[in-house]
């Protein structure tokens, strides 16, 4: 297991970080963002979208309706709000999972909602309140292709000095 922590201080720094986040993901890999409502998972999804998909970034919004939004691009991006699922049942039951072998990037809020259906190889971002407009975002890679993530996502972050 690989782990960084960051802090951000604004909604733009967040997308920021999902951005360069964005320009290291391979595609089949996972994005399992966990934390409250309000944390900044849709804000990080947008700045990841707009690495991979460009053309659609303007329209990443929070899918809790929708429970899937797909913005395509070079490497499509699949993006779920699983907060009015229940668990593995519902998700197994709307045939989600075939998109998670897929050879898109998938980017998951309310990934807490998913017990058995996680895939083994997984980047998790917990995202924690840390007052006015700091969010304090741990970022975990399990699996080799999410830890090479995080290793190559330090060694840019203290490029440009934010580590
Ligand atoms: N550092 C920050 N990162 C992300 N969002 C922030 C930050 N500071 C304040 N915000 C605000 O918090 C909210 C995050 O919303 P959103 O990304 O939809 O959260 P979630 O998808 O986790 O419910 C937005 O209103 C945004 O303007
Ligand atoms: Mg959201």
């Amino acid at each position: 297991m690989a782990t960084l922590q960051i802090t951000t201080c604004s909604p733009s720094e967040t997308e920021q970080l999902g951005a360069g986040i964005g320009s290291l993901l391979q595609p089949g890999s996972f994005l399992a963002l966990q934390g409250g409502l309000g944390g900044g998972k849709t804000c990080l999804t947008r700045g990841v979208v707009s690495s991979l998909a460009p053309q659609s970034s303007a329209l990443v919004a929070s899918p809790t309706y929708a429970i899937m939004n797909c913005y395509p691009g070079s490497t499509p991006v699949y993006h779920f709000d699983f907060y009015r699922l229940t668990g593995d049942d519902d998700v197994a039951e709307l045939g989600f999972e075939e998109f998670f072998y897929d050879d898109g990037v998938c980017v998951v809020e309310w990934s807490e909602r998913l017990d058995e259906l996680l895939p083994e190889d997984v980047l998790t971002l917990l995202f924690e309140y840390g007052g006015d407009d700091r969010r304090l975002i741990t970022i975990t890679g399990s699996g080799p292709k999410s830890e090479h993530v995080v290793k190559q996502l330090e060694e840019m972050l203290q490029q440009q000095k934010k580590l």
